[in-house]
Formats: structure tokens, sequence, C-alpha cells
């Protein structure tokens, strides 16, 4: 799978792309990551990609005109990719977006606004607009980061054997299904391991385990 990022920071990337899972994923071939500088886009002498909103207000907007050379030069690399950008309007991104993206077998092009927000022309390229939650951010770095970690790690050969992706917490979008857990030392500061996880008995440690995932989902 490509994936490619439209940004003005592509060293934010660096570090999370480039280490654990996400770094692993692309080191077995199975996802391929390329940051496209929005800022080789930009007008003039002094490569601008912002200007002030028509109507008046705060801030500068991007300009549809860069942003949409960047999806071009996007598209043109991997035609078939949905173009995906992070916005606060955007619905928001749930876990069964991200089973959905990683089985599609497209590509993703994400495009990271900044500043006080985009010229609404660019939706005309976007195939989906997700918001990452009830909260504002300053950009769409990090939201970009986390569609991309979501999907990743559902794709073939990323996890190991040990962590299955299908019996974990958000399996359904609303409902909790995890248990807590715990390992050495037996007891940590009067702070004791529940009994029944020592006992060896599957079917009762089974039973306390989907008890405390309901309560934890309740
Ligand atoms: Cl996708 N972008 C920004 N800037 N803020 C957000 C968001 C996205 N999702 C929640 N807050």
């Amino acid at each position: 799978m490509k994936i490619q990022i439209i940004t003005l920071f592509p060293e934010m990337f660096t570090g999370v792309l480039g280490n654990s899972m996400l770094w692993k994923a692309a080191d077995r071939g199975i996802v391929e990551y390329s940051c496209i500088n929005l800022r080789d886009f930009g007008l003039g002498p002094r490569k601008q990609v912002d200007d002030t909103p028509y109507g008046g207000g705060d801030g500068m907007l991007l300009r549809v005109d860069t942003l949409a050379a960047a999806v071009e030069v996007a598209k043109a690399n991997d035609p078939s990719a949905a173009v995906i950008l992070p916005t606060p309007r955007g619905k928001t991104f749930l876990q069964s977006d991200a089973k959905a993206t990683a089985a599609s077998g497209q590509g993703m092009i994400i495009i990271c606004p900044r500043y006080e927000g985009y010229d609404e022309r660019i939706t005309q390229w976007v195939d989906k607009q997700y918001s990452i939650g009830n909260y504002v951010l300053t950009g769409g770095e990090i939201p970009a980061m986390i569609i991309i970690d979501s999907v990743v790690r559902l794709l073939p050969g990323v996890l190991g054997g040990e962590t299955s992706t299908e019996i974990e917490s958000f399996q359904q979008d609303d409902q909790n299904i995890e248990f807590p857990q715990y390992t050495r030392p037996e007891d940590f500061q009067g702070l004791k391991v529940p009994e029944v996880l020592l006992t060896g008995h599957h079917a009762e440690i089974e039973k306390w385990r989907q008890l405390q995932a309901k309560k934890a989902s309740e």
C-alpha cells in the first residue's frame, strides 16, 4: 500500500513512521510512505501556499491551486488511491473506517491542512473527510499519523501472531472487549495480581476476563 502525505512539515513524520511497527511494515515492503512537501508547489519566489480569506476573517487559508497541484502529483503516482482530508468538520474516524481502508487495498493520499484551514474547493479532489475527535488541533499531521497507524497495523503481516487484531478493544466501534492484564511481579507494593489469574483454570479466567471487559464498556 502506497501512503502519500501532503504536508508543510514532513519532518514531523520521520519519528512516527521511522520506528516500531510502522517502520517494520515499510521494511517488510507492506507499505511505502512518501511525503510530498506542499511548499514545493508554492507560488512566486517566496513559494506562497496560503492567502487571506474572501469575506474577511482571521488568519490564512491554504490555497486550492497549490493543494490541487500536490494532489495531482500524488494521484499520478497512484491513480486508484483514496484522497483523505483530516478536518475537524469531517465524520469521526472509527475502527470500522480503519478496517475498510485496510481491506480496500487502495493506497492513501492524506492532505494535512495548516493555518486557519483550506479553501473549501479542495474538497472536489477529496474522497473522505475525517475528524479524529471533538477537540481542535493545530494541523492535520497528527490526525494523519493516527489514521496511518490504525490502518497499517491491520494490514496482513504487520503485527505478529501474538496480538490478534480480531480480539481487541474497539473491534466493534463502540464496544470495548479488552480486559486488564498483569505480569510479574505478583505483588508490587501490596498491589496483587487478581487471584483467578494464578489458578490456571482457563474457563474461570475466560469468564473473569469477559466480566472485566463488560464492566469497562459500561
Ligand atoms: Cl482531523 N484536524 C484538526 N485540525 N483538528 C482536529 C481534527 C482534525 N480532528 C479533531 N480535531
